[in-house]
């Protein structure tokens, strides 16, 4: 029996009103006419007023129960009804002996629901405070040698010719730092928002690879990394934004560069031909990315302690551009990679037709 349905719980009250007052009903009589008992018409008075007295009490409570708990029910089950479908929206009619189920059912998937938000709510949380941590730590260190440069020179080391010169141009460098920062962020806002008008195009993106690798060559050779292109027999043609993948190719293979091997270095990058799409993947045997960083690396300012060992120039906003780019053409980018092997990401295009 469940006792949370008002019907069984008038039908209870009732059985025991009833039944109390049998008993009472025959101790009175006991009392007060001696021998009636063995009279018939004493029980049937005792039966057709229990009868009587149960029917009463049972509708009685059942009507008041329902209307008082229903009414009660219904207002907050439309309370939470109008949170979960909007204000618009009109929850549907249900019948009453229905209602308290599907109320604890849906406080229940409420609950699961709103521990996930918060949940969510708290993952956001501590994004937003490790974002801005990181990226005050970005901006401090230009700033910082700023402060530095310039005070030396305040303090007389203008009028010395062994520094005054090189401490300019460490200014300037400082400088140039946090404009690219600046810049970069203005991108990242800049598509974040949708603002950014895709300028689609049919091109070899072999040929675009070729001319980052050509730009890239010198800083490769420098950090000793060979860079090998698996160019294919024909063209292979996709259709995007050609400069916007300009941008990405740079900042991948820029990344298999700085975060590349010391000793040996490579630096492969292959094209692979998926019905509708072509993905490109650069792969390199550097320092790797820890499992953990992994899923984080495309977030801004974002970089792996592995990563800030090997160099402090990073920004940390590399790869977020990138991942933009690419959703923004609705494409995807994805990374594995183990440490002391290396890394390969991957980036699918539209193939153009
Ligand atoms: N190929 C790679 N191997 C190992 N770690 C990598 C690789 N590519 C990226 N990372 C890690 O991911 C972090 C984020 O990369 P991202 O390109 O966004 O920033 P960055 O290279 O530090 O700075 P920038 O904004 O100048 O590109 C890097 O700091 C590094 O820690
Ligand atoms: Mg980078």
């Amino acid at each position: 029996m469940k006792f949370h349905d008002p019907k069984n719980l008038a039908f209870l009250n009732a059985l025991i009103i009833s039944g109390v007052y049998a008993v009472l009903f025959i101790i009175s009589v006991a009392i007060l006419y001696p021998g009636a008992l063995s009279e018939p018409f004493a029980w049937s008075l005792l039966v057709i007023s229990s009868a009587l007295l149960f029917l009463i009490t049972w509708f009685s409570f059942r009507y008041t129960l329902e209307k008082f708990i229903y009414s009660k029910i219904r207002l907050i089950y439309k309370s939470i009804h109008q949170v979960k479908v909007g204000r618009d929206e009109r929850p549907a009619h249900r019948h009453d002996h229905v209602l308290i189920d599907t109320v604890q059912q849906e406080v229940e998937q409420w609950e699961a629901e709103k521990a996930r938000e918060i949940m969510q709510l708290k993952q956001l949380e501590q994004y937003r405070r490790e974002f801005i941590g990181n990226m005050s730590h970005e901006l401090k260190t230009p700033l910082f040698n700023i402060q530095g440069y310039v005070s030396t020179l305040l303090e007389g080391g203008l009028e010395d010719p062994a520094i005054n010169r090189e401490y300019l141009v460490r200014t300037e460098k400082s400088i140039e730092r946090l404009v690219r920062i600046i810049e970069d962020l203005d991108e990242i806002s800049q598509l974040e928002s949708g603002h950014i008008r895709l300028n689609l195009s049919r091109f070899d993106i072999a040929a675009l690879t070729r001319e980052v690798v050509d730009f890239l060559e010198m800083k490769a050779t420098k950090h000793e990394i060979r860079i090998v292109v698996n160019y294919p027999t024909k063209p292979i043609l996709v259709e995007a934004d050609r400069e916007k993948i300009r941008h990405v190719l740079t900042n991948i293979i820029d990344n298999s560069i700085r975060y590349g091997a010391k000793k040996h270095g490579t630096t492969e990058i292959t094209f692979f031909d998926l019905d509708e799409n072509i993905l490109t993947e650069i792969t390199d045997n550097g320092v790797g990315i820890e499992p953990g960083d992994l899923p984080r690396v495309f977030e801004r300012f974002y970089r792996t302690d592995r990563g800030r060992a090997v160099t402090r120039k990073g920004k940390g906003l590399g790869l977020a551009i990138v991942k933009h780019i690419l959703e923004a053409h609705e494409q995807t980018i994805n990374v594995r990679s183990a440490i002391g092997v290396g890394t390969t990401f991957g980036f699918t295009l539209k193939k153009g037709i």
